[in-house]
């Protein structure tokens, strides 16, 4: 989650992929600017929020460190919060990056995921802190994740021409699917959130140094606190994880999230994009009506029986056939591991994933070492 090195990240898109505007999916721009909601759209947005100034990052009660992470909306630093003891407390701070400053519908989205976030309390889900405006910007302060995100981890495998071990891929899918389930199935004080997350991707989801994982990045989801609307028909999220009724319904739904996941999972599997990045809207509406994913199977990928069935319910290109559930998805998995036999223990992920970080190792390192003759 560092900031110095290129964005492996898809973009972030708001658009309407059939709009004549259709541009491409490039970078790490948020797209679709004709095509965004208005604010006043939103029944009551917080229009009050004025337009941000350029500022150094300074927010009282906390203390600004390195940024961490960097998303098409948002930058996300590390901070220390100084509670009145003078005991520091490590967090993030998330907030509209300074391009983005100008536009008032990423404070509605950054308010409106503050207020979904709120309202969810899951081990597998990054909690939110505080939320408050310093400067005219508007922040959240979440948990910090001390560790990578899986877009991160994939490129690192890439990096390192490594796969990613299939129990550690299946301990992070379950661990998503239980975030996922809860934001789904979530009631506040006034009944059921109905919470679509909507960016469901690998770079939204968070894997700590001791093998936690957990689902963030609530920014382009909808819930019944969410106070902004989008306009009807305008998709949110990254083009290459839509599912195919999505761009034909433009209703984004639990199946379009469990999609999202699919290609996260297929992603994981092989250690590469599934869809250029560079795919436009358009294009990515034409695969989607032609897509089968038995198809990807013979292509691509072998799989061990009990795993391709999950993959191709999870990937189904007709909703009606893919899991109507994060649970179901979750107990195929579970079914999956245990008639596998798989051994999957935390602390031996955490060791993993301390291989990968560390490729050298302290036994590497007194090896290269006494190579050279130092030791
Ligand atoms: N709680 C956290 N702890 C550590 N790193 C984090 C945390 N939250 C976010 N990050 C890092 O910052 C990146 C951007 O954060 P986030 O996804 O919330 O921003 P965004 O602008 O909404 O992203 P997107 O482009 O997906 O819309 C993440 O991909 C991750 O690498
Ligand atoms: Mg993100």
């Amino acid at each position: 989650m560092n900031q110095s090195r290129p964005d492996p990240k898809p973009a972030h898109l708001e658009i309407d992929p059939e709009g004549p505007t259709a541009p491409e999916v490039d970078g790490d721009q948020l797209f679709g600017a004709g095509a965004r909601t208005p604010s006043e759209e939103g029944p009551t947005g917080p229009a009050e929020l004025p337009t941000a100034v350029k500022r150094p990052l300074e927010i009282p009660g906390y203390r600004i460190l390195e940024p961490v992470g960097r998303g098409g909306m948002a930058l996300v630093h590390l901070a220390e919060r100084l509670g009145s003891a003078g005991v520091p407390v490590r967090c993030v701070v998330k907030m509209i990056r300074d391009d983005r400053q100008d536009d008032v519908t990423y404070r509605e989205r950054l308010l409106d995921e503050a207020r979904i976030v709120a309202e969810l309390r899951h081990p597998n889900i990054v909690p939110v802190l505080d939320v408050g405006v310093v400067d005219r910007r508007l922040y959240l302060a979440m948990g910090w994740v001390d560790g990578l995100d899986v877009s991160e981890l994939l490129e690192l495998l890439r990096k390192q021409r490594r796969e990613l071990p299939l129990r550690h891929l299946l301990h992070v899918i379950k661990e998503v699917l239980q975030g996922l389930h809860h934001a789904h199935t979530a009631e506040g004080p006034a009944g059921p959130l109905n919470v679509v997350h909507r960016d469901v991707s690998p770079g939204n989801i968070l894997v700590s140094k001791q093998g936690a994982v957990k689902l963030t990045d609530f920014g382009v989801a909808q819930g019944s606190v969410a106070l902004r609307t989008e306009r009807k028909g305008l998709l949110s999220g990254k083009v290459q994880y839509f599912s195919p009724e999505l761009f034909e319904t433009r209703i984004a739904t639990v199946q379009s999230d469990l999609f999202a996941l699919g290609v996260t999972f297929w992603e994981m599997l092989t250690v590469r994009p599934l869809f250029s990045r560079r795919i436009t809207p358009l294009e990515m509406r034409d695969v989607m009506r032609a897509f089968d994913p038995r198809q990807l199977l013979e292509d691509d990928l072998t799989l061990p029986d009990g795993l391709e069935d999950i993959v191709l319910r999870a990937l189904a290109a007709d909703p009606t056939e893919r899991y109507a559930s994060a649970v179901e998805f979750l107990e195929d998995v579970n079914d999956y591991v245990y008639e596998s036999g798989l051994r999957m223990l935390s602390t031996d992920f955490e060791r993993w994933l301390e291989g990968l970080l560390n490729p050298v190792g302290r036994d590497g390192r007194r090896r290269l070492l006494s190579s050279r003759g130092a030791g």
